[in-house]
């Protein structure tokens, strides 16, 4: 395997969850290293197109160097952009399918130098868009405990996160935190885990998941999809962390319960938001996988199908 290989997590699920048209217009929200989008673009003729999107830069050169397809387009953005990227290809309303496979790539956890990695050490980053905003040693530096006490807290879900924020600030009176081994050994020092766990995981995720604000950016997404996506269009989102996955859950449910209208009572004026959604329900990696693949062993994708009620501003 080399450092550029990501293994694409529920390839087959996914791509029958999308149900693809061959002519059809498919957005992979997350590039990665195209795996899905190259099992996308392998259903479609020549009049179907993918449009990617990714943050990383790298993903998209690497894009560029290996994908030599014109029914491929690949853009350098948050996937919150894609509202505003579809409306200007006049594209909006006429998706037919929708892939979000979130959280990092293996090439990006297996360099060190982007800094995800509690076991190789390297600068602590953790930014998937390396052109914006602050790396994680920046907002340790910056944050108070308390801050840094309830991020890992609430997207860790760590329950000893007082403690390890009270070490890193006893740390950073003598010296700053700028390696990711250095936070690891910190956290160690404090966290006691099971033989399999690295006791830093939970806090790396944390952090990782607050520097990128990965859970906004993904309700935020989530929202734009009832825009985007045509009649029947197809949604299939995979996460990998309970957090994540009950966005998903809550922001398909919410869309898809059936709404009792009074009787006679037409939609427009009830007041009462329409049924967006037909919940197509939860996948788990099959056994073969996660023998084959660890990382799929946490893997949950939801798929939900746009109803073919057209929605209009009353
Ligand atoms: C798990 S990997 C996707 C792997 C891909 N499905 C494949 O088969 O190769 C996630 C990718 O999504 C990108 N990503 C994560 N959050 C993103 C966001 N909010 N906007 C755009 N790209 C994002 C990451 O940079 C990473 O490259």
């Amino acid at each position: 395997m080399t450092a550029q290989h990501h293994q694409s997590v529920m390839f087959d699920e996914s791509i029958e969850g999308l149900n693809i048209k061959n002519n059809g217009i498919y957005i992979d929200a997350t590039f990665g290293r195209g795996g899905h989008t190259l099992g996308i673009l392998n259903k479609l003729n020549n009049n179907g197109k993918v449009i990617a999107f990714d943050q990383d830069i790298s993903a998209v050169n690497y894009a560029k160097e290996n994908f030599n397809d014109g029914r491929l387009e690949v853009v350098h953005s948050a996937f919150t952009h894609m509202g505003e990227v579809l409306n200007e290809r006049s594209l909006s309303g006429k998706i037919d399918g929708i892939l979000m496979d979130l959280g990092v790539s293996s090439p990006q956890l297996d360099n060190a130098q982007r800094g995800f990695s509690f076991n190789t050490d390297g600068p602590l980053d953790m930014r998937m868009d390396q052109t914006r905003g602050i790396s994680a040693a920046q907002w340790l530096s910056q944050a108070d405990e308390t801050e840094i006490a309830n991020v890992i807290y609430e997207f860790g879900e760590e329950k000893k996160s007082r403690h390890i924020a009270s070490a890193i600030k006893r740390y950073q009176q003598d010296r700053p935190i700028d390696t990711t081994l250095q936070l690891a050994n910190i956290i160690a020092s404090v966290v006691k885990t099971k033989k399999n766990k690295h006791p830093a995981t939970r806090s790396f995720q944390a952090i990782r998941i607050f520097i990128n604000q990965e859970l906004k950016q993904l309700s935020e997404v989530l929202e734009q999809t009832l825009q985007l996506l045509a009649p029947e269009g197809r949604l299939c989102v995979i996460s990998f962390h309970s957090i994540e996955d009950r966005i998903v859950k809550q922001f398909i449910q919410r869309h898809s319960r059936q709404k009792q209208l009074p009787k006679g009572l037409p939609i427009m004026n009830s007041g009462i938001e329409p049924t967006l959604f037909k919940n197509l329900g939860k996948q788990f990696s099959s056994q073969a996988e996660i023998s084959n693949n660890k990382r799929s062993r946490s893997a949950i994708l939801r798929i939900a199908e746009r109803t073919t009620l057209v929605v209009e501003k009353c």
